[in-house]
């Protein structure tokens, strides 16, 4: 706890630092803010899997979200919504985690297998009544469709090793081989699906089992050893903390050391979400949420600053796995981001946690991303919470109303950084103050993050403040800006959103890039989330 208030505290004193103004008269004399880029210093190639995504039987999200069934007058490939595939593709969405989160951990794998007929219902986890008609082969056709490779979530709390091996013999044992190939064969796959990442349990210390560390160490020894891969490398990801809590990554690392198991993971899954925005007034879980899209300017700059503590999160827990993990063999998988508010501004009243994105959401979106950029040595994965109808969704669905939200639009402006190398970059920019219920408080004034590919640098900047625009020198050290295009992501009304009567209120224009001098002096404005295709000579 004292080490993420530690960093946090250094986090805004480098705001205060940058409002005095200093280094940007210094260096631009005549910017207020100034952008370095460092091509010479690279921070790792940028996981395109970063741009992950996460749907669950929950509410909303696969029954007429994802999955309208064949039989549907909404446009549908095989009863898969075919809005949500075509938006899909068209963000290349890299990988897709499926069927929880909590559901994982009470989902048994065969009820959503074989001829609809035979599908078994259940209780969902969430409540009512899980039909299972999506299951195992419904959700790798939508991946195939999509071309996204998938992400599959087993269950350790309430199944045993033995049905995740015979999940994995169900996906990838080669045709005829087995009874599991049988089975898949049956319904119309023969061929192996090959899936390679696999999470085993999910947050195992709350809904996926209440387990201590220790105990949740040796459940993964159990799932994870052994399990046949049919000449496919799997790729494990170990049940991680939630927010800050280091002492489980601690001691979950160190008991799967000192069995030796610490080279089976591949991934260790955090989960972040950006829900207290009551300014340190309480930490409970209900009272510190707020509305989605009725907000003040005070809980505007909350959902900044405490979207921002994903980036102590990441190295915190990266610090913390080398004291087990010393060559960093697991990196870190943040397997569920994005804001979590209070209910009330859900798109059908039967879809749980369904909720509103608005401009805001778009700033914290590019932050988070801009974050998992600077730290792409470290971040192999993230999925962000959910896709489709639940908390920080790129798409609204009910029945054939069909929205993209302002998150996906930061999605599709941030996609050339997916492979992208990442490459250090410094902002320096006036800081913002507010008032925290009677406190002053401190607020980076600018931040980002920059890759390169061959000749092509993107560099996507996002401006917190409400009503500041803020013009910015930006160099790029040992090269020149030649050409380049750019988008704005922005609205005059800071609550502005896309829903089912008005899709399109908030969309990127394009932003005039005018190099000069191998520089560049660009206005960003109030509230945006800015993406700069830069072509340096
Ligand atoms: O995304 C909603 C829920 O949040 C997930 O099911 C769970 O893993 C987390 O607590």
């Amino acid at each position: 706890m004292l080490t993420n208030r530690r960093d946090f505290v250094k986090a805004l004193t480098a705001g205060g630092l940058a409002a005095s103004g200093l280094r940007s008269q210094t260096v631009s004399g005549q910017s207020p803010a100034h952008i370095e880029v460092l091509p010479g210093e690279s921070i790792g190639t940028i996981s395109p899997e970063i741009y992950g995504h996460f749907i669950e039987h929950l509410g909303g999200v696969i029954y007429d979200g994802v999955w309208v069934g064949e039989n549907s007058k909404i446009p549908n490939e095989g009863g898969i919504r075919k809005a949500y595939i075509d938006a899909m593709k068209s963000i290349h969405a890299p990988i897709v985690r499926w069927p929880g989160g909590c559901f994982a951990d009470s989902y048994d794998w065969r009820d959503g297998i074989g001829k609809p007929a035979e599908r078994k219902l259940r209780t969902n986890f969430w409540g009512g009544t899980e039909p299972n008609a999506f299951g195992t082969q419904e959700f790798l056709r939508s991946c195939h469709l999509i071309g996204a490779k998938p992400y599959l979530a087993s269950n350790v709390r309430s199944l045993p090793a033995r049905d995740f091996y015979q999940w994995v013999e169900y996906c990838n044992s080669p045709a005829g081989s087995t009874e599991g190939a049988k089975q898949r064969a049956a319904q119309g796959h023969p061929e192996p699906y090959g899936v390679k990442w696999w999470g085993v349990g999910n947050e195992s210390w709350g809904c996926g089992g209440n387990f201590t560390a220790e105990e949740y160490a040796s459940q993964y020894r159990r799932f994870a050893a052994w399990v046949p891969e049919y000449g496919e490398k799997l790729s494990f990801v170990v049940s991680g903390p939630n927010d800050h809590e280091v002492d489980w990554t601690r001691r979950v690392l160190k008991a799967l050391a000192d069995r030796g198991q610490v080279n089976s993971a591949a991934g260790l899954s955090v989960h972040y979400y950006t829900w207290n925005l009551s300014a340190g007034a309480t930490t409970n879980w209900d009272l510190g949420k707020r509305d989605a899209v009725k907000f003040n300017e005070l809980e505007w700059y909350e959902l900044m600053a405490q979207g921002s503590e994903m980036e102590p999160i990441i190295r915190d827990h990266w610090a913390v796995a080398a004291e087990s993990d010393p060559h960093h063999h697991i990196k870190l998988v943040v397997d569920e981001w994005g804001a979590w508010y209070r209910p009330g501004t859900e798109v059908n009243p039967r879809f749980t946690i369904c909720q509103m994105p608005t401009l805001r959401d778009a700033l914290l979106s590019g932050l988070t991303l801009d974050i998992f950029h600077r730290h792409a040595d470290k971040v192999a994965m993230a999925n962000v919470a959910q896709t489709i109808n639940a908390l920080h969704s790129l798409m609204l669905a009910s029945e054939d109303n069909f929205v993209l939200t302002p998150v996906y639009h930061v999605f599709k402006m941030y996609m050339a950084h997916m492979g992208a190398q990442s490459i250090r970059t410094e902002f320096s920019a006036p800081g913002i103050t507010y008032d925290r219920n009677g406190k002053s408080a401190s607020l980076w004034g600018l931040r980002g993050s920059a890759s390169i590919s061959g000749k092509d640098l993107t560099l996507t900047v996002v401006n917190p403040h409400p009503t500041r625009a803020l013009e910015t020198e930006i160099v790029v050290r040992g090269a020149s800006i030649a050409s380049g295009r750019g988008q704005v992501l922005t609205n005059t009304d800071i609550h502005a959103h896309n829903d089912f009567r008005n899709l399109d209120v908030v969309h990127p224009e394009p932003a005039g890039v005018t190099p000069s001098g191998g520089k560049l002096v660009q206005q960003f404005a109030p509230a945006s989330v800015t993406a700069l295709y830069l072509k340096l000579a």
